[in-house]
């Protein structure tokens, strides 16, 4: 495995890549990796010929500076994980590297990026759309690959490539839980033990609105799993919305969408906010 910390440098290894043939992957992070991470360059591996896994903690979408100062980053454990998992290329670049200047571009990503993480997080998905799109030049890949725990994310990066009019497939991989459910975040190594314990509640209340929701409305649902989770020490629900998958706006009523709906949570468990999404099956 190449590590690579200059755009220049990148460039250069993914164009010898493609003058062989090779079709390229690309798996973007923003490090602190575990077993999520690892099955989306598992994916990617079996689809690619050259995996290429960005690690960048992106200043550009974190509203809350407390939440970048904060976000764990642990490089050399990184480097071990995608050497073992077959990466090609790590790049891991600096700030200055990927912002020599201020990225002032506006994308006009519409209505799936308003509510929920949009609406609590000003100018979160512009930075997202920003950074990945950055990637998308620079690495041009056949194929990118994100995690549904971050379910909106891969909407607003769906309309960021159709805006942008990259030609990339991106591939949407199912969540990665811990054997008491829950979801795989790099957040979690901040839990205390205690709130470590409660955690899977999340998961646990959500499943349960699954069959809970076969008798009862969209808005009797959303008010059962917030009220449950409220109930559970350490947790305060930020927002619970019952969405098409799609268009992530939300639903009144079940039928108001022809798709599954998707319930997608916010939940801060002590100062650790935690995300998470379930699918009601129609
Ligand atoms: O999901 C993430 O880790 C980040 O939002 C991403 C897609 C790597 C962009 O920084």
């Amino acid at each position: 495995m190449e590590i690579i910390r200059t755009v220049k440098e990148l460039k250069h290894a993914v164009e010898q890549a493609k003058v062989q043939g090779a079709k390229i992957g690309l798996v973007p992070t923003m490090g602190a990796l575990h077993a999520g991470h690892v099955s989306l360059i598992e994916r990617a591996r079996c689809e690619n010929d050259f995996v290429v896994v960005s690690v960048f903690v992106n200043p550009t979408q974190f509203n809350n500076p407390t939440d970048l100062k904060t976000y764990p980053r642990t490089e050399e454990a990184d480097c071990e994980k995608l050497e073992a998992a077959g990466v090609d290329v790590a790049f891991i670049p600096s700030v200055e590297e990927i912002y020599p200047e201020p990225d002032t571009r506006v994308f006009e990503l519409g209505p799936v990026a308003e509510v929920m993480e949009g609406a609590m997080r000003p100018g979160h998905f512009n930075g997202v759309a920003q950074i990945v799109s950055k990637l998308f030049e620079m690495v041009q890949p056949d194929r990118a690959y994100f995690g549904e725990k971050d379910f909106q994310q891969i909407a607003v990066i769906r309309k960021m490539v159709e805006l942008c009019g990259f030609n990339i497939e991106i591939v949407d991989c199912p969540i990665k839980r811990e054997d008491d459910g829950l979801a795989l975040s790099s957040r979690n190594v901040r839990l205390t033990a205690e709130q470590r314990k409660v955690a899977p509640m999340i998961h646990k209340i959500l499943t349960e609105s699954v069959n809970f929701a076969k008798n009862h409305t969209v808005e009797e649902t959303i008010k059962m799993v917030t009220d449950e989770l409220n109930k559970v020490e350490f947790m305060e629900v930020e927002y619970y919305q019952i969405v098409d998958p799609l268009t992530m706006q939300p639903i009144a009523k079940w039928d108001d969408t022809k798709l599954n709906p998707v319930g997608c949570i916010t939940v801060y468990c002590g100062d650790v906010r935690l995300i998470d999404n379930i699918k009601y099956t129609k």
